[in-house]
């Protein structure tokens, strides 16, 4: 089994050419995110975009998940608020989780910031698995999702 830094050189090389200029920025979104799936399969794995001052669903792979979050609630409307990553080891221990799946266990959240360095996105991945992310996983989607900041440019 590769080693995680190993899976993590791959998202990021593949996802070079991967981008599209030529498309649109659901088009590249969507591909992202079945990249990350796809290469580091866990449970859920979506991007929430901010919209009229709500984190909307926006491209995701896994089971179907809750559609609109407001700022401070849940992991995502935490991540959100404070504008930092959150690790959450046993979400059934965090205040307000929102359970889009009773088998989701521990999850991560990244803020995606744009150019003006404004959180446009956040990206959520959920775990069937207790305590499965760590620091690791926070540096290397902490720089996918800054490679990803043409997306947002795409979208305005
Ligand atoms: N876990 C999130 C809600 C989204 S679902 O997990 C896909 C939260 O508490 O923000």
């Amino acid at each position: 089994m590769k080693d995680k830094i190993t899976i993590y050189k791959e998202i990021h090389e593949k996802w070079k050419y991967l981008y599209d200029p030529q498309s649109p920025w659901y088009t590249n979104l969507s591909n992202a995110v079945a990249l990350l799936h796809e290469k580091l399969g866990y449970f859920w794995t979506g991007f929430y975009l901010v919209d009229n001052n709500l984190l909307q669903l926006g491209p995701f792979q896994g089971p179907t998940a809750c559609t609109r979050i407001s700022k401070g609630k849940g992991v995502c409307g935490t991540c959100w608020e404070e504008q930092t990553t959150q690790i959450v080891p046993n979400v059934h221990e965090f205040p307000g989780h929102i359970a889009c799946s009773s088998l989701s266990e521990s999850e991560i959240v990244i803020p995606c910031f744009n150019q003006n360095g404004e959180i446009w996105a956040v990206l959520d991945i959920d775990s069937k698995i207790l305590n499965d992310f760590d620091l690791v996983d926070k540096q290397e989607l902490e720089f996918f999702c800054a490679s990803l900041e043409q997306i947002d440019h795409d979208r305005n």
